[in-house]
């Protein structure tokens, strides 16, 4: 494993990612309807661990349980310290997590009208806040919340979010305290009064209906489809470089790791997102 990553180090060194580089500014103006779609390893170079693989969240929070409506109830009945160690860990991970090159130079391609936007799996934020105006967030984000009653979306201050984490810490609540600082985060809607939830998608709930829609569209609409730091195993997000690629877009991956879509894709970028797209910052717009 020391060996492997040592070796993926080298290569990123090395003049490769240069050649890649150009390559895909090539196409990229070459292309017309440009779209990225990002997973998890794009904000790992932020700080932010991934899903699967080594030291991924799962590994320590199996999903069955901490990422479902179900398991979350009956850990919090039986577990709620557990409960309680996980948000704190995951909100602070978030919080502190700063955009990277890659989070950067996708939002410079919007601006400059080289990428529509971007599609991600992402809750964290961090194309919105380096700057991504056309964010399609199929996994909704965790600095938002959702009226259960009417539907209506809130972004709360960052600043909520950080006094939640501090005293899930410090107080390491019971159940009932638990229930009272997320029921005191989320508040009750503006709009209806009803109660609210953080308005992200967990496993065996549907996709945001409109997001899901525009993520189609996009996709269907694009002729360069570039996949950024996504295992692309997680459906139905993982059928769009597949759909891209039937409608006739050259899909174009950014992994360190083969996925799924390597296959798909007319080019495959072996390095690690963050310190990839920092080329782009040195040589300016494609
Ligand atoms: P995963 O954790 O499944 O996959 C992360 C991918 O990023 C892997 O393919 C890694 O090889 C790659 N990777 C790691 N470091 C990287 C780096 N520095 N640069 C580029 N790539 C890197 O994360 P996702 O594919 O995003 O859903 O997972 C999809 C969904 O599964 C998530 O949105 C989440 C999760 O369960 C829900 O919670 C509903």
């Amino acid at each position: 494993m020391y060996e492997a990553r040592e070796r993926r180090d080298a290569m990123t060194k090395d003049i490769f990612p240069e050649r890649y580089a150009r390559e895909l500014e090539d196409l990229l103006r070459a292309s017309e309807r440009a779209v990225a779609f990002t997973g998890a390893g794009v904000s790992e170079e932020s700080g932010i661990p991934t899903f699967r693989g080594q030291e991924g969240l799962w590994d320590r929070y199996p999903p069955y349980l901490y990422a479902n409506l179900g398991g979350l109830a009956l850990l919090f009945l039986a577990r709620p310290s557990r409960v309680a160690a996980f948000a704190s860990n995951v909100i602070a991970s978030l919080l502190d997590a700063v955009p990277n090159p890659c989070h950067e130079v996708l939002a410079g391609w919007e601006a400059a009208g080289r990428i529509r936007g971007v599609i991600t799996q992402n809750v964290d934020d961090l194309h919105a806040v380096a700057g991504s105006r056309n964010v399609c967030e199929l996994h909704g984000n965790a600095f938002r919340v959702r009226c259960l009653r009417c539907g209506s979306k809130e972004k709360l201050p960052r600043e909520r979010l950080q006094e939640m984490s501090w005293q899930l810490r410090r107080e390491k609540p019971s159940r009932t305290g638990l229930l009272r600082l997320l029921l005191d985060y989320a508040s009750r809607c503006r709009d209806c009064g009803g109660r609210r939830r953080p308005d992200v998608v967990l496993f065996g709930e549907g996709l945001p209906a409109e997001e899901w829609d525009r993520a189609f569209r996009w996709a269907s609409q694009a002729d360069l489809f570039l996949v950024v730091g996504t295992s692309a195993l997680v459906y139905p997000a993982a059928v769009l470089p597949r759909l891209a690629r039937e409608s006739g877009a050259l899909v174009v991956e950014v992994n360190p790791e083969p996925t799924p879509v390597t296959a798909l894709a007319g080019l495959h970028v072996p390095f690690p997102a963050g310190s990839f797209f920092s080329l782009f910052c040195a040589r300016g717009d494609p």
